[in-house]
């Protein structure tokens, strides 16, 4: 069996004052990884699901910088579903969970903060082979 941390709820900093808000990540306390690349996803196609995937290494942190979207993470058992529509509120996720994106709104903006390079060999792209890898 394919040993994994929990995925993890994240409040993130933020500087708030009469200008606006300012969220700051920062730090080996905040994240037990060092990041090494950023991507996000935006200007979703309405009704888009994304992700079905797992990694088999890489570990993310994922949150809606705006909008909203729906996150669920699969552990190959059981699943846990996170709302994402704060920028303050980010979930880290653990390698080797299933994931998948789903209920975007128009302007959302999801951010995701990754632990390596992108490599398609890392990808789990096929479900019953998740099943396997978790398995093995
Ligand atoms: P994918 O990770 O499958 O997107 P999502 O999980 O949001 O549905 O990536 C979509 C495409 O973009 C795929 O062809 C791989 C490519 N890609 C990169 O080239 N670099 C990256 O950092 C990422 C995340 C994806």
């Amino acid at each position: 069996m394919i040993e994994t941390s929990t995925p993890t709820v994240i409040q993130l900093p933020h500087i708030f004052d009469s200008l606006g808000s300012l969220g700051i990540i920062q730090g080996a306390e905040l994240l037990p990884f060092q990041v090494n690349r950023v991507y996000f996803i935006h200007s979703v196609s309405e009704g888009a699901v994304r992700g079905s995937h797992a990694h088999k290494k890489l570990q993310q942190l994922i949150f809606a910088a705006s909008g909203s979207f729906d996150l669920i993470l699969n552990d190959g058992e059981k699943s846990l579903e996170f709302q994402l529509h704060d920028p303050t509120i980010a979930v880290q996720v653990p390698r080797g969970y299933w994931r998948t994106l789903h209920n975007f709104s128009a302007d959302a903006v999801c951010m995701v903060l990754a632990s390596t390079a992108y490599d398609e060999s890392d990808y789990i792209r096929d479900y019953d082979e998740f099943l396997r890898w978790r398995k093995s």
